[in-house]
């Protein structure tokens, strides 16, 4: 009798577990996808797309948390807390992978790209494809590039010349060769989470910074930044990015239909972006806040032959041919 009842026991202990087991394994898989930016910009709405999509595709097996405003990790921290499993997707900035790559810092060089067709053209190449891997080694993998668009100057003072950036304080994302672009005009960079610009604009203990159009809206730069000028300098766009240890560890149908999920997020993105960067342009100028100074090209000519020189300077770090193909992409 002793006995039965035990077993009779046992097999409930085992029947419990089981049906734990089975709910368990029955709860969705969380992506939680953090980024800094507002959510109406390129990258707030892609990864709102995102999360639409899978909810579409894979409800109750992936659910997609997005956490914008730096509400969950700053870009100075979220590809640490990536590795060790804490968020699952970002889309940080290209200019915010130096200790992951060098390879990525040919983004930032000044001038490099005409357009954002060029830069399309660069990241759809094969040396654009390559790149996708280059953090591969560290843990991390490129999914794709989302486009933002390209930089402007802001500041407290008309700048028309690089001698009008002489001195003045810039806030620069942590990249090496946006230090030398603006060093290269003799001015002061600083490395700053984009969390802290507005105030550090609004409080004047920086002079400018460089954004693209999306973000100097979204921010409200322009409410504390009386000149922005019109330099299509640089690029500003975003390497979307996962941890391959979650990535490469998913069932194989899942990580397919997210990948197909997450490509026309993208595409969705970057359609916002191409009509971000002449609408909020436009709103920027209609709210009569601040002056957009466009540049003749002989004072655009001026700012390119003072910043070019970087690319010399980071021409070993990146690889010359890296460097070619990307101006090749121009064509
Ligand atoms: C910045 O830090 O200025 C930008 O990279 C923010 C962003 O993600 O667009």
């Amino acid at each position: 009798m002793k006995r039965n009842k035990l077993v009779l026991v046992s097999l409930l202990i085992a029947v419990a577990f089981a049906a734990s087991v089975t709910i368990a394994s029955a709860a969705p898989i969380v992506i939680k996808f953090s980024h800094v930016v507002a959510e109406n910009t390129p990258k707030g709405q892609m990864a709102n797309k995102f999360a639409e999509l899978v909810d579409r595709d894979l409800s109750g097996k992936v659910k997609v948390e997005v956490f914008p405003n730096s509400q969950l990790f700053g870009d100075n921290k979220v590809l640490e807390a990536m590795i060790l499993g804490d968020v699952q997707l970002a889309a940080p900035s290209l200019s915010k992978f130096k200790k992951y790559t060098k390879s990525l810092q040919i983004f930032d060089l000044p001038f490099l790209f005409k357009d954002m067709a060029a830069v399309e053209k660069f990241q759809k190449g094969p040396v654009g494809q390559k790149l996708l891997m280059a953090t591969k080694k560290k843990g991390l993998i490129g999914l794709g590039y989302l486009h933002n668009g390209l930089k402007q100057l802001s500041a407290s003072k008309p700048l028309r010349v690089p001698g009008d950036a002489k001195g003045k304080k810039f806030r620069i994302m942590s990249s090496d060769v946006l230090a030398a672009q603006f060093k290269a005009v003799g001015a002061m960079p600083l490395k700053k989470p984009f969390s802290e610009v507005f105030t550090l604009l609004q409080t004047k203990a920086i002079d400018g910074q460089e954004n693209s159009w999306s973000n100097i809206y979204s921010k409200k730069f322009y409410e504390v930044q009386p000149y922005i000028t019109e330099s299509n300098h640089g690029v500003l766009d975003y390497f979307v990015i996962t941890s391959a240890e979650f990535w490469m560890g998913l069932p194989d149908d899942i990580r397919t239909v997210l990948k197909k999920d997450l490509d026309e997020a993208i595409a969705f993105g970057n359609k916002v972006a191409a009509e971000k960067a002449i609408g909020d342009r436009q709103k920027i100028i209609d709210s009569k806040r601040s002056t957009i100074i466009e540049l003749t090209p002989a004072e655009r000519q001026q700012w390119v032959d003072a910043m070019k020189p970087v690319w010399k300077q980071f021409e070993d770090q990146i690889g010359k041919e890296y460097i070619e193909a990307a101006v090749a992409a121009n064509k």
